[in-house]
């Protein structure tokens, strides 16, 4: 099954991601983390794409769109499908994904539409803590770490990210109503699309996310 998740900034996108890969066996896909990745590495393509990152600015729909292709060719094991994460997030990119996956196993099964009110987001992204090591994700609140700044699950430090502040969100949330939002209404028209109300707490979303996965 090929599945894409979509949400605004602090949805609750990556804490579902990281169910669903590990309940369906797919590839998790996630662009944001794969910048994250290019950018701790200090490669050409990092460097590229920190400043858009930094200031909370998509990065160009060009390198995005290279880089997922890239991504995609050189799978080893293809698994049960993929999960995308964050991307397409731009009408540009979802159209060049449809050529990309145009007479392959690659098009889009479900969509997963994370539905949540902006203001709840400030409180999400300013609380969030991340593992340096193993990339789990925490919350001072929601779901706080055992021992303040170490990962529960490996003992890594936890680190807060350089776009995660109410600044940034801002324009995340510009870039998500501008760009990102008319994806969601492209795969509304295919009929593939399931909203769920991420406004929950963790468990009953992902009992949601489940039922309509399963479906
Ligand atoms: P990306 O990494 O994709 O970030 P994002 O879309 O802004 O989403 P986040 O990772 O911030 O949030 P999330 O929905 O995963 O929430 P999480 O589960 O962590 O992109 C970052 C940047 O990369 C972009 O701004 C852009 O510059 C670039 N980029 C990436 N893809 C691109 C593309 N395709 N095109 C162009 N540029 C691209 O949860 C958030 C917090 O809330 C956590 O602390 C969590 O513990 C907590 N939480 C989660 N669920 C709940 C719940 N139900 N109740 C209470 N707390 C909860």
């Amino acid at each position: 099954m090929n599945i894409l998740i979509m949400g605004g900034p602090g949805a609750g996108k990556g804490t579902m991601s990281a169910r669903i890969v590990e309940k369906f066996n797919v590839n998790h896909i996630s662009t944001g983390d794969i910048f994250r990745s290019e950018i701790g590495n200090g490669t050409e393509l990092g460097l590229k794409a920190k400043d858009y990152m930094d200031k909370g600015m998509l990065v160009p729909d060009e390198l995005v769109n290279n880089m997922v292709k890239s991504y995609l060719e050189n799978l080893e094991d293809k698994k049960n499908g993929y999960l995308l994460d964050g991307y397409p997030r731009t009408l540009d990119q979802a159209k060049a994904f449809d050529e990309l996956s145009k007479n392959s196993d690659l098009a889009i099964d479900k969509v997963i539409a994370m539905d949540i009110a902006f203001e709840v987001l400030a409180g999400r992204i300013t609380g969030r803590r991340l593992c340096k090591n193993c990339g789990e994700i925490y919350h001072l609140q929601s779901k706080p770490p055992k021992v303040e700044g170490k990962c529960d699950v490996c003992g890594g430090e936890l680190y807060q990210r350089k776009d995660d502040t109410v600044e940034s969100l801002t324009v995340r949330l510009d870039e998500y109503s501008k760009q990102t939002a008319p994806v969601l209404d492209y795969y509304e028209e295919q009929g593939i699309v399931t909203k769920i109300n991420a406004d929950q707490p963790i468990e009953n979303v992902w009992n949601d996310v489940l039922n309509a996965l399963e479906k």
